[in-house]
């Protein structure tokens, strides 16, 4: 079995500092090495989370050892990196959304099967501590059966045609950017809907700023769900069952703790998972797991449940009518 895990980092944005900084503080594992469309950046970006190897190009990644790469460009973009890894033969952890449409993922994870390589969806909430106790309680039966699930996930952003928040040429708008979230939720928890219903606000750049979504379930359940780059909401997220509810705690998508709450709210416990990480940490473990057992899937996150999460994204944007 491997020791240390040797990763690369493809794009030196905002997103993969983060993710870097997190790496630097996960048992097990090193930052091999960076690219980036700038040498520059790639080396400052080296010399501060403690990459080995920085390089101008994302091709000269795999002039190196490693055994991981983490795609971090804009969603437009993952299709792309995603498969320049695999054609080079190295697994890949790719950021959310996984790609821009159901075609583009089922292309990815074609290609890794085909290979016989590991790629896993960058949907860190599924590995948080608070996400695995929620459902650790509700299989204990504290809250009965689920009847319906609201959360929310908004943060107040400048209008910047040219932002990745904007720009539609990058894949801009809430739904996919922070959208992806509730729905992740309501998908982890009820499943698949079986009715959606949809609306968005849209920017001058046609990208949606506000989407607001609802999805209906056979087992007579809902989920009521919001999204937008307009406003600072809550960023709540609250399971109801018909004996009790549970809270992920604002932010809940970067929860550090959770609430359970009798059936009249009022607060039964709380459980604290307090970290000094950004909560990157708990997916890098998980790779970083399946890579030394030479697994191609997380069972955690499999291929199959990113397929689920794609097609509900394509299905609740075309009834919002967000068009790329
Ligand atoms: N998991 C999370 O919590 C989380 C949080 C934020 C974002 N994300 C996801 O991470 C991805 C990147 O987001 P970000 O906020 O890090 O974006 P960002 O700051 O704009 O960084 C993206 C990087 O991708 C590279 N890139 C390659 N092609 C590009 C192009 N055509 N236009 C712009 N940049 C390009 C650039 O790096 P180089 O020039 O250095 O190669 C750029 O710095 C998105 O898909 C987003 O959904 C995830």
């Amino acid at each position: 079995m491997k020791e240390t895990i040797k990763w690369g980092i493809l794009g030196a944005g905002r997103i993969a500092a983060k993710f870097a900084a997190d790496l630097n503080k996960t048992p097990g594992c090193e930052l091999l090495a960076v690219a980036s469309t700038s040498l520059e950046r790639a080396q400052e970006f080296a010399l501060e989370y403690n990459g080995k190897h920085a390089f101008g190009s994302y091709q000269e990644l795999f002039s190196t050892e490693i055994d991981v790469v983490y795609v971090a460009t804009p969603h437009t973009s993952h299709k792309e990196h995603t498969l320049l890894c695999l054609n080079n033969n190295v697994g890949v952890l790719c950021e959310k959304p996984f790609a821009m449409n159901q075609g583009e993922v089922d292309e990815m994870i074609q290609l890794a099967k085909e290979k016989g390589l590991f790629l896993m969806e960058a949907m860190w909430t599924r590995f948080l501590p608070t996400t695995l106790k929620a459902q650790s309680l509700i299989a204990e039966g504290k809250i009965g059966n689920i009847k319906t699930i609201a959360a929310d996930f908004g943060f107040k952003a400048e209008f910047d045609p040219k932002s990745r928040l904007f720009d539609p040429k990058l894949g801009g708008g809430a739904f996919l950017d922070i959208g992806i979230y509730p729905a992740f939720l309501s998908l982890l928890f009820l499943d698949y809907p079986s009715k959606i219903l949809a609306a968005s606000i849209f920017a001058p750049t046609n990208t949606d700023e506000t989407t607001s979504f609802v999805y209906r379930y056979d087992n007579e359940s809902t989920a009521v769900l919001n999204c937008t780059v307009k406003s600072n909401t809550d960023c709540e997220a609250r399971i109801y069952g018909d004996m009790g509810s549970i809270k992920l705690n604002r932010k809940f998508h970067m929860a550090t703790s959770l609430t359970l709450m009798d059936v009249d709210g009022n607060e039964v416990e709380t459980f604290d998972y307090p970290r000094d990480t950004f909560g990157y940490n708990y997916e890098i473990e998980e790779v970083n797991k399946c890579i030394a057992n030479k697994q191609t899937e997380s069972e955690l996150m499999p291929l199959s449940l990113s397929l689920k999460l794609i097609h509900l994204l394509d299905k609740t944007r075309e009834a919002a009518t967000i068009v790329y």
